[in-house]
């Protein structure tokens, strides 16, 4: 199983170092810092912009936005509404509430290891945590408030001026300063040393029999690794499995970035760590269980005209289907993030 954990992901331009933060520009007046690898994460592949390097300062200050409310155009709704650790950093709900309680279309997705993604959103449509970071701000539906107001709010907040004097060098309030703070936290926010890492890295009890044979399934008969690859368990790619294909006017995700033909449909492939934490589960929220995913993907997902290829009839036995679920069980991360006590006031 070596070959599956060291599968290379994508372009290697993408590897950046963490730890030789030394430049001192304007936006990095912080030292250097190094973040703490779990048991079976590849911190090179975190994608962290040149302009943003990581710093101590910046991770505070952003773990502070992240769950300050004060950023929505009502002062209710933070990051963390949606993206809540003590849910594994999803709202577990079908469709998120925003202000007024308004919903939108799509599932909340975990925030755990997106940093190692190339894509942000389910349609990919963010190429950076940065870019990421703003959309919801301004989200009529989300926060609701603007970039203007945001950090007109947040200059506003005495007790913010010190965090960003320390993570920028001056207390000037912008939002690309939010979203590189916030966007700097959720680096933080990684999860690794499961009962599998510590199955692969030679602990051979750390898997139950049942869940040894689910990874011999996800890697083999199961197909799932056709997506769910490497340390991340995701390609990090698109693809259309069928899920709310059969709506009037169907989700049609992919497409709506790139307009080709063939990303009808097509979602990012999430990870799957943690994944007992997250549900419900899928772009749409539609799917309730893990028992039901597997169904979905032994029926060979939903017809339509742009299934994957991959996507094919499995003809598991009800004893592979829970030895699946074991294995999907034992994905769960030994990480601790709690909001921070006080917000600066
Ligand atoms: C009202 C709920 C809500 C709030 C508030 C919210 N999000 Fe989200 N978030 C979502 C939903 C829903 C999506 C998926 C939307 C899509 O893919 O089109 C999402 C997507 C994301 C993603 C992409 C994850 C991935 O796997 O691609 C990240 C990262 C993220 N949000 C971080 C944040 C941050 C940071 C904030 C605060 C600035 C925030 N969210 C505020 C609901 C919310
Ligand atoms: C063809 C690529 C592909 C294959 C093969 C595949 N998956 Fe997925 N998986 C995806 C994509 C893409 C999504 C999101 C689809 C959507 O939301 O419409 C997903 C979603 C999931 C989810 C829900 C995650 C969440 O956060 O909502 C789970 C659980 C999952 N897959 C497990 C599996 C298992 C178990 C297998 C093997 C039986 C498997 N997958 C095979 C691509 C794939």
């Amino acid at each position: 199983m070596t070959h599956f954990r060291t599968t290379m992901l994508l372009a290697a331009s993408f590897l950046l170092t963490l730890t030789a933060v030394t430049a001192w520009s304007d936006d990095a007046p912080a030292q250097a810092f190094t973040l703490e690898a779990p048991l079976g994460i590849d911190l090179d592949a975190l994608q962290v912009p040149d302009d943003n390097p990581l710093s101590a300062e910046k991770i505070e200050l952003g773990k502070l936005l992240y769950f300050d409310g004060r950023l929505s155009s009502d002062g209710t709704v933070s990051c963390a509404t949606c993206h809540h650790p003590d849910k594994g950093f999803t709202d577990q709900l079908k469709f998120s509430k925003g202000v007024d309680g308004q919903e939108g279309g799509r599932n909340s997705p975990t925030v755990i290891n997106t940093a190692f993604g190339y894509f942000q959103f389910w349609d990919g449509r963010a190429p950076t945590l940065e870019a990421q970071a703003g959309g919801p701000i301004e989200n009529p539906i989300e926060m609701a408030s603007s970039h203007d107001e945001a950090v007109k709010t947040i200059s506003g907040i005495a007790g913010y001026a010190p965090y960003f004097e320390k993570a920028f060098g001056d207390k000037t309030v912008t939002i690309d300063r939010i979203t590189k703070a916030i966007a700097s936290y959720e680096r933080t926010v990684l999860s690794g040393n499961s009962a599998w890492d510590r199955f692969v890295d030679g602990d051979k009890a750390a898997l139950s029999e049942s869940a040894q044979r689910g990874l011999e399934l996800f890697e083999g008969k199961a197909n799932c690794t056709r997506c769910h690859v490497g340390f991340n368990l995701t390609d990090g790619l698109f693809h259309n499995l069928g899920v709310g294909m059969d709506a009037d006017k169907p989700d049609l995700g992919r497409y709506d970035v790139t307009k080709k033909e063939e990303d009808k449909g097509a979602f990012k492939t999430p990870t799957v760590r943690d994944i007992q934490r997250t549900g419900p589960y899928m772009h749409d929220g539609s799917v309730a269980t893990l028992e039901e995913v597997i169904e979905l993907y032994d029926r060979g997902g939903e017809k339509n005209q742009w299934l994957d290829v991959k996507m094919v009839p499995l003809g598991l036995t009800d004893g592979e289907k829970k030895d699946l679920l074991a294995f999907m069980k034992s994905l769960e991360g030994d990480w601790k993030h709690e909001a921070p006590a006080n917000l600066p006031k």
